[in-house]
C-alpha cells in the first residue's frame, strides 16, 4: 500500500472532476493530523490545493452503541412482554430487564407498544414496531450526523450522542500535478550549472509565511538597554561618563571623602562588603587632602565644628565593594579641584550592599548617578535640573521631601507620580554636596556641586513589568527573557 500523500494523488486522479470533496469520507480512518500534513506538503508543491471544511461530528456515547447492537430499551421491554403470553407483571420488569426496564416501559407506554391489564403490561400492537431509536443511532454511527434534527436533538437530551468538531479537507488538482512526487530541488548548485541540469530541474516555490530561521545573535540584558537608555539622557544633557570599572574601593573614597564619620552604621559589617585580601589599600597621594579630611571629621573645618572624634588612617584602607558610585563621584571632584570649573559627570554601574535579599532587594544593584558642579549654585537649581532630567525619562510630576546624607545638606529623596500604580513612588535621593568634603579637596568656596542617584533596577523592572528581581537577574533568569523582550522608550509612561 502507497503511502498517503500517493494515495491522495491517485484518488484525485480517478475523481470525476479532479476533486475530492472530503477526506473524511475519500479517507475513513485516516488522522486528521495525517490528512493535513499529506495535503500542506503536496500544496507546497503545487499539486493540489485545498480548502479545510470543519463540520460537526456526532458520536455515541457507551449506552447507545449498546442500543445499536441489542435494541433500545423500550423494544427489550415490548420483547419481553410479547414472551411473557400471560403478559408480564409490572412488578417483574426491573427484575427481567434490569435497571433499564423503567424507562423502557415509559418510552413503550409513551409509543402506545404497551397497555397496562391490571397488574400487567399486555402488547398494544400486535406488529413488532419499528425500533427507530436504534436505526437513528445506527445512522449517526455511519454518517457521523443525522438528517432530522428535532430528532438529534432529542437523542442529545437523552445523553445518547455527543457532539465534536470534524476537520476535514475539500482537495482538488494544483497546477502541477501528477501521480509521482517530484523531489523538487531547493537549490542551484555548481554542479547543476555545469551539467546544464539547472534548465530542466524542477525547484521548490519560495514560501513566503515560513518563519525564518532565527540568527543565533547575543541579546541585551533588559538592564542594559535601560542604562543605554540613560545614558543617552545624561549626553543629550552635557554630561561625561565616570570611569566605574573598578569594584573594590578604599573605604577613604566610599565613606571618608564623603564625610561619613567612621562609626557611621553604614560602615557596619551587617551594611558593607570588606575584603580580606588585599588587607590594605592605598590612601590618595595627595597628603594635604588627607590631612584635611582627617582634621575636618576630627576637629572641624571651613566653619563645620566636624564630628569630633579620634579619626584613624585604619579604618579608611579598609577595602571594600563600594557601596555606592558616590565613591567615584568624589574622586572626579577632586581631580576637578586642581583645575576647577563648571562640570557634569555621569555613571551607571553596580553597588554592592549586605542585604537581606528579597523579591526586590539583591545584594547588588545599579545606580545611577549625576554630579554637577558650578559656581552658585542653589537648592532651586537641583529641583529645577530633576524636574528636566526625569521629564526625560517620562516622570512629569515630582516631589521632594527632607532627607539626610551624611555628604550632602540639604538633602532631598525624590518622589514621581506613578499613574499605572496612581501613587507617588520614591525614584531617587538627591542633594547639595557639603562643603566638608568639597572644601577639603580644595575646590573654591562658590562652587556648589548637585548629587542624585537612583537604582536602574527599579525602572527597568517597573518597564518591563517584572515583579521578582530574581527574575531579572541571577540564574534563574530566563534565556528567552533576556532574547525576546524589545528596546524600551523611556519617555514614555514609565511612572
Ligand atoms: N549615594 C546616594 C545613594 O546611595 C545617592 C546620592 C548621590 C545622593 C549623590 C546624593 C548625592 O542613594
Amino acid at each position: 500500500m502507497s503511502d498517503l500523500p500517493h494515495q491522495i494523488l491517485s484518488a484525485l486522479d480517478k475523481a470525476p472532476n479532479g476533486t475530492i470533496e472530503d477526506t473524511k469520507t475519500a479517507f475513513p480512518g485516516v488522522s486528521t493530523e495525517q490528512v493535513q500534513a499529506a495535503v500542506t506538503s503536496l500544496a507546497a508543491k503545487s499539486m493540489v490545493t485545498f480548502k479545510a471544511k470543519e463540520q460537526d461530528l456526532w458520536t455515541l456515547t457507551a449506552e447507545a452503541e449498546d442500543i445499536v447492537s441489542n435494541g433500545s430499551h423500550e423494544i427489550r421491554l415490548y420483547d419481553e412482554v410479547v414472551k411473557s403470553l400471560e403478559g408480564l407483571k409490572i412488578s417483574e420488569v426491573g427484575k427481567v430487564l434490569g435497571p433499564s426496564g423503567k424507562l423502557g416501559q415509559q418510552r413503550a407506554f409513551k409509543n402506545g407498544w404497551v397497555r397496562k391489564d391490571g397488574d400487567k403490561l399486555v402488547k398494544n400492537v400486535e406488529e413488532k414496531p419499528v425500533d427507530t431509536t436504534a436505526q437513528d443511532l445506527l445512522a449517526i454511527k455511519k454518517e457521523g450526523t443525522l438528517a432530522d434534527a428535532k430528532e438529534l436533538a432529542d437523542l442529545k437530551k437523552r445523553k445518547l450522542v455527543t457532539k465534536t468538531k470534524l476537520l476535514s479537507f475539500a482537495i482538488s488538482k494544483g497546477p502541477e500535478f501528477a501521480l509521482e512526487i517530484q523531489k523538487l530541488e531547493t537549490d542551484v548548485t555548481i554542479e547543476m550549472i555545469q551539467s546544464g541540469a539547472w534548465k530542466t530541474a524542477k525547484f521548490k516555490p519560495y514560501n513566503f509565511s515560513a518563519e525564518g530561521a532565527s540568527p543565533g545573535a547575543g541579546a541585551l540584558h533588559p538592564l542594559n538597554k535601560v542604562r543605554e537608555e540613560f545614558r543617552q539622557i545624561f549626553f543629550s544633557m552635557g554630561f561625561t561618563e565616570m570611569p566605574t570599572a573598578q569594584y573594590v574601593e578604599s573605604g577613604f573614597w566610599n565613606f571618608d571623602a564623603l564625610y561619613v564619620p567612621q562609626q557611621h552604621p553604614a560602615r557596619d559589617l551587617q551594611d558593607t562588603f570588606y575584603l580580606k585580601n588585599p588587607t590594605k589599600a592605598d590612601l590618595p597621594e595627595d597628603k594635604k587632602y588627607l590631612e584635611n579630611i582627617h582634621a575636618v571629621h576630627e576637629t572641624g573645618a571651613y566653619g563645620s565644628i566636624g564630628y569630633r572624634y579620634p579619626w584613624k588612617t585604619e579604618e579608611s584602607q579598609k577595602l571594600v565593594l563600594r557601596t555606592h558610585t558616590t565613591a567615584i563621584s568624589a574622586a572626579m571632584l577632586h581631580k576637578l579641584a586642581k583645575d576647577p570649573k563648571p562640570a557634569r559627570y555621569f555613571s551607571i554601574d553596580r553597588v554592592f550592599r549586605n542585604e537581606a535579599v528579597d523579591a526586590t532587594h539583591l545584594a547588588e544593584f545599579h545606580q545611577v548617578e549625576g554630579v554637577i558642579a558650578d559656581y552658585n549654585l542653589t537648592l532651586g537649581d537641583l529641583i529645577g535640573f530633576m524636574e528636566r532630567f526625569f521629564a526625560k525619562m517620562g516622570v512629569h510630576q515630582l516631589r521632594f521631601k527632607a532627607a539626610y546624607n551624611p555628604y550632602t545638606e540639604p538633602s532631598m529623596e525624590i518622589f514621581g507620580w506613578h499613574g499605572g500604580l496612581g501613587k507617588w513612588v520614591e525614584i531617587g535621593n538627591s542633594g547639595m554636596f557639603r562643603p566638608e568634603m568639597l572644601e577639603s579637596m580644595g575646590l573654591p568656596k562658590d562652587m556648589r556641586v548637585h548629587g542624585w542617584g537612583l537604582s536602574l533596577e527599579r525602572p527597568t523592572m517597573i518597564k518591563y513589568g517584572v515583579s521578582n528581581i530574581r527574575e531579572l537577574l541571577g540564574h534563574k533568569v530566563s534565556l528567552d527573557f533576556i532574547e525576546n523582550n524589545p528596546a524600551v522608550r523611556l519617555d514614555e509612561d514609565l511612572v
